[in-house]
Order: structure tokens, then C-alpha cells, then sequence
């Protein structure tokens, strides 16, 4: 059989993105994800949803899921996406992502989820208790993005696998069911310091909502004193700052801390490094613990507002799960005529 020749997808850009209500947020998530959210609004057409299907692969107490969808989206709200531009929704309010899903785990080899490095890390050594959901999370992934036709889906380095997941997917479909081009291979936007934040604790480990060690981040909802005491107290080392990243290779720590503070001010790590080369972090950290109060505490500030009017967000969420419906239904219809199944 010849291959098929590589048609491009030429329909609009879009962005698609969204986060777990599994726990509070923290820098890593703002940075890697939040702030580019933000950002790319005005440059494309944007959904940003959140991802109450994912967070039952693993146990969330049912009396506690909807007010951490809320407090997801007082965080997009706080951080400046803006409902009138962007859609904003919770993923269970658009059974189509789900339907598209199930497609796709047709699709999807089971070859291409074994080598899925975050279920590793998720499931440990005990992969046989896990639920079945989890495994197959990155085809649900697929599909939120590809039911809008994404082509640009900020976040952060860790998602980068579930992407390339994606892309396979799409190729593979726009193949098998010769619809060349049907689909686009979406990128993921993954750049700048802010891409992969680490522990405050430990430079090798991600910065993480499940971290034991409240001190190992800084939470959106931290307060000022909060932040000035994390940062006080990150592990770091004795020696002054360098003149080049490179010299900071095998400095982890110091190099995560010079991540945060170019990422909170949007220049790069090198400029930052040569502000501060021959500099101790006695000199260093006080002025970071300004620049993340400077930063953070408006946006926790405005959460914590936002998290006052559960009447309002469950209106937003109400109007974008209307808009996303509209959007991902002929989507799906046009999928389920491929595949050859009834319409509905
Ligand atoms: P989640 O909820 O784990 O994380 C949300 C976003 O935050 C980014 N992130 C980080 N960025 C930098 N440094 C860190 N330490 C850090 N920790 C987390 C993540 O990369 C992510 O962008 N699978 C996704 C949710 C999802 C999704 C999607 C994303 C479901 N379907 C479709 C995009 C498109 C997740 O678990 O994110």
C-alpha cells in the first residue's frame, strides 16, 4: 500500500488547553500554563477548560470536585482570561470529548500508551491497581484537543509526550479513514523558563500539587508572608551567582530559582543570571520574594474574590459549556460519519 501523501490542515487556528481540579494550584501551573493561557487569548480563538473527566482516573471525593472546578476557574479568572474572548467550561459539561475518546482508544496502539512516561510515574510499582482510566488518559487528552481542531495547546514541558500522543493520533485517523488533512497535529507551546518549574526543595523533582512538602511550592492562594518564607527557606548553595547558564549545570537549585524570577518578569534566564552574576542568594532571594509578592499577590487576592461569587463562575462555565457544545457537535457528527456510524 502507498502511503497516503501528507495533506496539511488548513482551517483556523485555535488554542486549547486546560487543568485538573485535583488539588490547589501553584507556580509551575501558572507559569507553565496560566500565563500563556492568558497571553495567547488575544492571538487565537481560545478554550480553556477544566479537566474534571481526568481527575477521576484517580480518587476525588465527590463532595469536593465541583469547588475545585470553581477554584480552577477563579484562578483563569484572576490570571486575566477574559470570558467574553476566551470559552471557558468544565470538560464533564461536553459529552462530545468523551464520544471523540472512544474513537480515538480505537485508534490509539497500545504500544504508543506503554511508553507513556507520566503513567509510570503515576502508577509506580503497583500499575495492576490502577484504574483503566488513567492508562488511557492521554487519548481522552487527544480528544479535548482535537473535537475543537486545536492547532496550539499551551502547557507545560510535562505534557509535551501527551502531545506528540496527540499528533500520532491525528495522522493516524486522517490515514486510516483517508481523510487527509481532516484533522490538524497540534502543537504544543512550550517555551521560555517558566516550562518546567521545580521543587523549592529539590531542583531535580517538578514543582507539584501532590508533593507532600507544602514548602517544596509556592500556591496561588499563598499569602505574601507565605511566599517571602518559601523562598527564604529553598534549598540553595553557598556559592555567588555565575556569569553563564552553563555554569549552573550542575547548580539545580540555582538555576530553578533563576527560572522563577525570569519567567515572573517574561525576560530570559541569561539576562537575569547577568543582573545578578557575583551575587549571593542573601542578595538574590529578598529580591525575588519581592517580585513574586509584586506578582502572586494580586492574582491571589483576585481568586480569593473570584471564590466569593460561586453564582458567577457557575455562570461563566454555564455559557462556555454552550459555546464549547456548539462548537465540538458538528465536529463529532462529521467523525461519526467518517467512522461509518449513525448519525444522531
Ligand atoms: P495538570 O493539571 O497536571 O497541569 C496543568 C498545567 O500546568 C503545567 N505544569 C507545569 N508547568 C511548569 N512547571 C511545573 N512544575 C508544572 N506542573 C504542571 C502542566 O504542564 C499543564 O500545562 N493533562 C493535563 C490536563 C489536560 C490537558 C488536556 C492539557 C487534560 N486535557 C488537553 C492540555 C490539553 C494535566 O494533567 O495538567
Amino acid at each position: 500500500m502507498t502511503a497516503s501523501p501528507t495533506v496539511a490542515f488548513t482551517g483556523p487556528t485555535r488554542v486549547l488547553s486546560g487543568v485538573q481540579p485535583t488539588g490547589a494550584l501553584h507556580l509551575g501551573n501558572y507559569l507553565g500554563a496560566l500565563v500563556k493561557f492568558t497571553r495567547l487569548q488575544h492571538e487565537m480563538e481560545t478554550f480553556i477548560f477544566v479537566a474534571d473527566l481526568h481527575a477521576i482516573t484517580q480518587w476525588q471525593d465527590p463532595k469536593l470536585l465541583k469547588s475545585q472546578v470553581r477554584e480552577i476557574t477563579a484562578a483563569y479568572l484572576a490570571s486575566g482570561l477574559d470570558p467574553a474572548i476566551a470559552t471557558i467550561f468544565p470538560q464533564s459539561a461536553v459529552p462530545a470529548h468523551a464520544e471523540l475518546a472512544w474513537i480515538f482508544n480505537c485508534v490509539a496502539r497500545l504500544g504508543w500508551l506503554d511508553r507513556m512516561t507520566q503513567f509510570k510515574d503515576k502508577a509506580g510499582k503497583h500499575k495492576e491497581r490502577e484504574s483503566v482510566g488513567l492508562y488511557t488518559y492521554p487519548v481522552l487528552q487527544a480528544a479535548d484537543i482535537l473535537i475543537y481542531k486545536a492547532t496550539h495547546v499551551p502547557v507545560g514541558e510535562d505534557q509535551r509526550q501527551h502531545l506528540e500522543l496527540t499528533r500520532d493520533i491525528a495522522a493516524k485517523f486522517n490515514h486510516d479513514f483517508e481523510v487527509p488533512g481532516y484533522f490538524p497535529l497540534p502543537e504544543a507551546v512550550v517555551e521560555g523558563p517558566g516550562a518546567r518549574i521545580m521543587s523549592l526543595r529539590d531542583g531535580s523533582a517538578k514543582m507539584s500539587k501532590s508533593d507532600p512538602s507544602d514548602y517544596s511550592r509556592i500556591n496561588l492562594t499563598d499569602d505574601a508572608d507565605a511566599i517571602a518564607q518559601k523562598i527564604r527557606k529553598a534549598r540553595t548553595d553557598a556559592e555567588p551567582l555565575p556569569e553563564t547558564l552553563a555554569e549552573l549545570k550542575d547548580r539545580p537549585e540555582a538555576l530553578n530559582l533563576i527560572g522563577i524570577y525570569a519567567a515572573l518578569e517574561g525576560r530570559t534566564s541569561a539576562e537575569v543570571l547577568s543582573e545578578f552574576s557575583g551575587q549571593g542568594f542573601g542578595a538574590f532571594k529578598p529580591k525575588l520574594v519581592d517580585l513574586a509578592v509584586a506578582r502572586l499577590g494580586p492574582v491571589g487576592d483576585a481568586m480569593r474574590k473570584f471564590m466569593a461569587d460561586p453564582a458567577e463562575i457557575d455562570r461563566i462555565l454555564a455559557a462556555g459549556a454552550e459555546r464549547a457544545r456548539a462548537v465540538a457537535a458538528p465536529t463529532l457528527a462529521e467523525v461519526k460519519g467518517i467512522v461509518g456510524y449513525w448519525a444522531s
